[in-house]
């Protein structure tokens, strides 16, 4: 039996939201991040479908390969940077800008003798703490780079730790910090990732680096994406493949932790954490149940879910049949509503589907 666990990609909105990005930050370029297979959606699949982007921003040399293959000129950042002197013709090759974060990095390119010049994008730690040069050395840092031949630009970057928190104080000290440290106005410099787009506009600068944003997704607490006009970009489904009766006091799934509290229906679903759905969300986090007769419902997962299996509890579906469509999350049901089930945030979640999933595009 070939197994029905789906995951549709909405091409459509992923041009919404990068539209919607663009309205929120007029001014800016945008870099898409696409970093982790397009946020788990498909890196050629988000990628063309979202070339109207000024740039793409990955993780490894592989995606960048990948992206030139699919036909796509646009500009690439390599968000991690150089670490090898082999990196430097790689760079070339496939005509790709790179982040300096280190001192490391810094003395790869400076002892490089080739003659093609490269955009450098300079990070600076403005209190993320995780990369970048401290703020007071962004000035002295950008001018030697840019004394050196084989640099043609350089543009200014930092990260931020809690953009999502739209109160906090640690996004207005880390734009403060930057500030501070931008010694050469005039030159290109990039702050927002997505939270920043939508909640923090005196960070948009010249480039906004979005991700999230981009699959319809939010990491802004008790928010989704359809909160900020952004559309999500995956349906994650299955079906049921079984309809049991269970009687009351009847305990459901590994570990026995959920007890039926009277004789009722339990629909299995086959999908589970071998699929990437993960296991720690606890009964009573929703699926939604698409019936032939009766049109569509929510139905609690009960019990644990297991790695090709989730239990769902019928109550609220008399009309259920074997082979009903169930979608774990989609624009019917938001993942962030899932994440935060599981503790975590809907990035996660899109980014964890396994291989056996299999893919369409709508
Ligand atoms: C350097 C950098 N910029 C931007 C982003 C995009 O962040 P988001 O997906 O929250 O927009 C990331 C992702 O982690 C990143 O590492």
């Amino acid at each position: 039996m070939a197994r029905p666990t789906s995951a549709t990609i909405h091409i459509d909105a992923l041009r919404h939201n990068l539209a919607r990005v663009r309205a929120l930050a007029p001014r800016s370029k945008v870099m898409a991040v696409v970093k982790a297979d397009g946020y788990g959606h498909g890196l050629e699949r988000v990628t063309r479908a979202l070339a109207g982007a000024d740039a793409f921003g990955v993780a490894a040399f592989a995606d960048a390969e990948r992206i030139r293959s699919a036909g796509l000129s646009n500009r690439i950042v390599l968000l991690s940077g150089l670490d090898d002197p082999a990196d430097l013709p790689l760079l070339r090759g496939l005509d790709v800008d790179v982040v300096v974060h280190h001192d490391s990095q810094l003395a790869l390119l400076e002892a490089d003798t080739a003659h093609t010049p490269l955009r450098v994008w300079l990070k600076i730690d403005t209190g993320m703490h995780r990369l970048g040069f401290p703020p007071a050395r962004a000035a002295e840092l950008r001018a030697r780079l840019l004394a050196l031949p084989q640099v043609r630009e350089v543009v200014l970057m930092s990260h931020f730790a809690s953009s999502d928190d739209f109160h906090g104080a640690q996004t207005p000290a880390q734009i403060a910090a930057f500030d501070a440290a931008d010694g050469m106005p005039g030159e290109a410099c990039s702050l927002a990732n997505s939270a920043a787009i939508l909640g923090w506009p005196n960070a948009h600068r010249d480039w906004v680096r979005a991700g999230g944003a981009l699959y319809g997704l939010s990491v802004v607490a008790g928010k989704t994406g359809a909160d900020f006009g952004l559309k999500p970009a995956m349906t994650l489904a299955t079906r049921l493949v079984a309809i049991n009766r269970v009687r009351r006091g009847e305990p459901i799934g590994y570990s026995a932790t959920w007890t039926c509290p009277e004789d009722m229906d339990i629909g299995v679903a086959a999908i589970g954490y071998g699929d990437g759905y993960p296991r720690s969300v606890p009964s009573g986090t929703p699926a939604i149940l698409r019936r032939a007769q009766g049109g569509d419902v929510r139905v609690p997962i009960v019990g644990r879910v297991s790695m090709d299996l989730l239990t769902l509890d019928l109550r609220n579906a008399p009309d259920a049949r074997v082979g009903d469509p169930v979608v774990l999350w989609g624009p019917q049901l938001p993942a962030e509503e899932v994440a935060a089930a599981a503790g975590t945030i809907a990035y996660e979640l899109t980014c964890s589907i396994t291989r056996r999933v299999r893919f369409f595009e709508a």
